[in-house]
């Protein structure tokens, strides 16, 4: 057996290890690849207090693209003591006459509004959309799975965050999952109805191609 072979089985012990709680944390060694109970363990002995402690939602993150949406994650690739813990979090900005375009997620989220004025809502699987605006303080749960989505109403940029029941919770956006890579145009128009040309424009501004 290899040196890599030997290196990836002691790395799924370590995270199995860690599914079954047998360790109180396990802050998250990215040195490793990821596997489907998290990433293995830091040395504990290590870990100081700054491990567990980050400062990187403090400011907003860059908001240059057509959504004008700034969001900076921690997520357990930027704050690895989140590994095998369950949850993160995010920050957003959007700015005025921005949006959280309509995206999905395999985990629970919870939406808390800090400061401005956005409508948000989810459409459950039965095609019913639930949506309404928050105000400061407000909070929203959106179940997992169903699409969702923000738009700030107001004169002034919207911040808030979002709280994961994961460690990373994967985000799938519709117009980037469609315009951003090189799924025949044919194939999306034929499982979208979406027209060709507007499939073709998206493409070209988001990177895509075929
Ligand atoms: C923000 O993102 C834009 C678009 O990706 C990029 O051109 C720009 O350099 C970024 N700005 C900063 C400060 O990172």
């Amino acid at each position: 057996m290899d040196a890599q072979k030997v290196f990836i089985i002691f790395s799924l012990f370590i995270s199995l290890s860690c599914a079954t709680n047998v360790v109180d944390f396990c802050v998250a060694d990215l040195s490793f690849p990821v596997g489907p109970a998290g990433y293995p363990c830091k040395n504990p002995a290590k870990l100081t207090v700054d491990d567990f402690v980050y400062s990187g939602l403090s400011v907003a993150g860059n908001g240059s693209n057509v959504f004008k949406l700034a969001t900076n994650v921690a997520f357990d690739v930027t704050f690895p003591a989140l590994n095998g813990q369950g949850i993160s979090m995010l920050r957003a900005d959007i700015g005025v006459g921005g949006v959280v375009p309509l995206h999905s997620h395999r985990v629970t989220e919870l939406i808390y509004m800090v400061s401005g004025t956005m409508i948000a809502g989810f459409i459950n699987s039965d095609n019913k959309p639930f949506f309404k605006t928050l105000n400061k303080g407000d909070i929203m749960v959106v179940p997992q799975g169903s699409y969702h989505f923000a738009v700030n109403t107001g004169n002034t940029p919207a911040i808030a965050t979002a709280t994961f029941s994961s460690a990373n919770p994967g985000i799938h956006v519709v117009t980037t999952s469609i315009a951003a890579n090189n799924l025949p145009t044919d194939i999306i128009q034929k499982v979208t109805l979406l027209d060709a040309k507007q499939i073709l424009q998206l493409k070209k501004f988001f990177g895509g191609s075929n």
